[in-house]
C-alpha cells in the first residue's frame, strides 16, 4: 500500500483531531536516533514504537541496522538472510489506524527487499521474502497502545520474540504486551515471575503465553499468525 502524501506531516485535520496523527520529519527523527546511535547500529537491538504511524522512526532504524548487515555479511547470501531477518525481527510497532499499519509493514519490507535484491538478484529466495513479511506482520501490530489491547479491546496485544539458534533455526515465543509494559517487581503476575538476582534486585522474567517449535528461518510463514 502506498500513500502519496507519506512525507507530509498531516494527512487530514480529522485524523489529527481523532488520533493526534502528525508524523515526525526526517531531520528530527535522525537527530533523535543519533542520540542512541550505538543501539541503532546493533543488529539485534530491540526497538518498540507504541504509536508508530507509518514507520518514520522504525524505517530508519531498519536502514541503519541493515547498513551494518550489508557491510559485515553482504558477501554471503545465507548470512545476510539470517542477520537481516534478525535486524527486522527485533523491530516492533503498535498503531491504532489500520492503513498506517499496512503502510508501515510494506515500507519495512521494501527497505529490506530492495537491499536483498540489489545484493543477490536472481538468487533471491521467495521463501526468505515470505519469512520477512510474516515476521513484520507479527511485529507491527494493529492495536491500542493505551489499553494494550486490539482496537476493539477484545484481545490482548501479543508480541513475538524471535531467537536465532544454530543451523538457521528460529524459536518463537509470544508474550502479552500488557505483562511486559506493566511489570512491577513488587507485584508479580501470572506471566511475570519475580526473581531475585545475586545482587538482591528484582529481575523481570516474563512468562510466554505461547511457545512454538524451532523452525527454519526460511519457513517462518508456516507458523500460525
Ligand atoms: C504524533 S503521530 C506519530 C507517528 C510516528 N511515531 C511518527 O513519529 O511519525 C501519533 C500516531 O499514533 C497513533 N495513535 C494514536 N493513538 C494511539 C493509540 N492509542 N495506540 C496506538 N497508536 C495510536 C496515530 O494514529 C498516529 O499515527
Amino acid at each position: 500500500m502506498e500513500r502519496s502524501e507519506q512525507n507530509k506531516q498531516v494527512v487530514s485535520k480529522q485524523r489529527v483531531r481523532d488520533h493526534g496523527e502528525v508524523f515526525t520529519q526526517e531531520r528530527e527523527v535522525n537527530a533523535m536516533l543519533d542520540l542512541v546511535r550505538g543501539e541503532t547500529e546493533r543488529i539485534e537491538s530491540r526497538f518498540l514504537e507504541p504509536a508508530c504511524g507509518t514507520g518514520n522512526f522504525l524505517a530508519p532504524v531498519l536502514e541503519r541496522k541493515l547498513a551494518i548487515v550489508k557491510k559485515r555479511y553482504g558477501s554471503s547470501q545465507s548470512d545476510f538472510e539470517r542477520m537481516a531477518l534478525a535486524a527486522a525481527s527485533s523491530i516492533y510497532g503498535v498503531e491504532i489506524l489500520s492503513d498506517n499499519v499496512a503502510i508501515c509493514i510494506d515500507r519495512l519490507y521494501n527497505i529490506l527487499n530492495n537491499d536483498y535484491a540489489k545484493l543477490f538478484g536472481n538468487a533471491c529466495k521467495n521463501e526468505f521474502r515470505e519469512s520477512v513479511r510474516f515476521v513484520l506482520k507479527r511485529n507491527i501490530l494493529h492495536g491500542d497502545a493505551l489499553s494494550l489491547k486490539s482496537p476493539d479491546r477484545k484481545d490482548y496485544i501479543t508480541f513475538s520474540e524471535w531467537s536465532f539458534a544454530n543451523g538457521g533455526m528460529v524459536k518463537r515465543r509470544d508474550f502479552r504486551f500488557a505483562e511486559l509494559a506493566e511489570f512491577d517487581p513488587r507485584t508479580p503476575t501470572l506471566f511475570a515471575k519475580k526473581e531475585i538476582s545475586d545482587t538482591g534486585e528484582a529481575v523481570f522474567s516474563p512468562m510466554p503465553v505461547k511457545e512454538f517449535p524451532l523452525t527454519h528461518y526460511l519457513s517462518l510463514n508456516t507458523y500460525e499468525s
